[in-house]
């Protein structure tokens, strides 16, 4: 298991990756599963703007994809903005991967803060969606 410093750190290094053509925003996440493997995750927009993917739900992706299905924390990170919080969208699916999740942020100091993502999302749709 990695800390909070870290997970972040290794998102920030993500963040050359990112695919950020029309906002120039560039997002990277940092999804660490049970094991302590990190999945990465940028975001990815097209010409086309609403099929741009998110960073977070990127690395969730492709941690599936990978075989993973448990996670402890993501990091998340931004080139211009400190904290960059999850997306509505990506809180909700998520939650619905991985409940117990912490998120860990940049604090406008530079510190770091880790939130339960429960928090972020507070009675979430969960009814029959969740995966068993
Ligand atoms: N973005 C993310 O990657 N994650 C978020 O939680 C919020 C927004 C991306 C989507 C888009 O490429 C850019 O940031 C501007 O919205």
């Amino acid at each position: 298991m990695t800390d909070g410093p870290k997970l972040l750190e290794a998102a920030k290094a993500l963040l050359p990756r990112a695919v950020a053509t029309y906002s120039k925003f560039r997002v990277a996440a940092a999804l660490e599963d049970e094991s302590g493997a990190l999945h990465p995750g940028v975001n990815v927009e097209s010409a086309s703007f609403s099929l741009t993917i998110c960073a977070e739900r990127n690395a969730l992706f492709g941690a599936l994809a990978r075989g993973a299905t448990r996670f402890r924390r993501i990091a998340i990170a931004a080139d211009r903005a400190k904290p960059v919080l999850p997306c509505g969208a990506c809180r909700q699916v998520l939650l619905e991967h991985a409940p117990d999740l912490l998120v860990v942020l940049e604090a406008p100091d530079g510190g770091v803060e880790e939130i339960p993502l429960r928090d972020l999302l507070p009675r979430p749709f969960l009814s029959w969606s969740r995966p068993s």
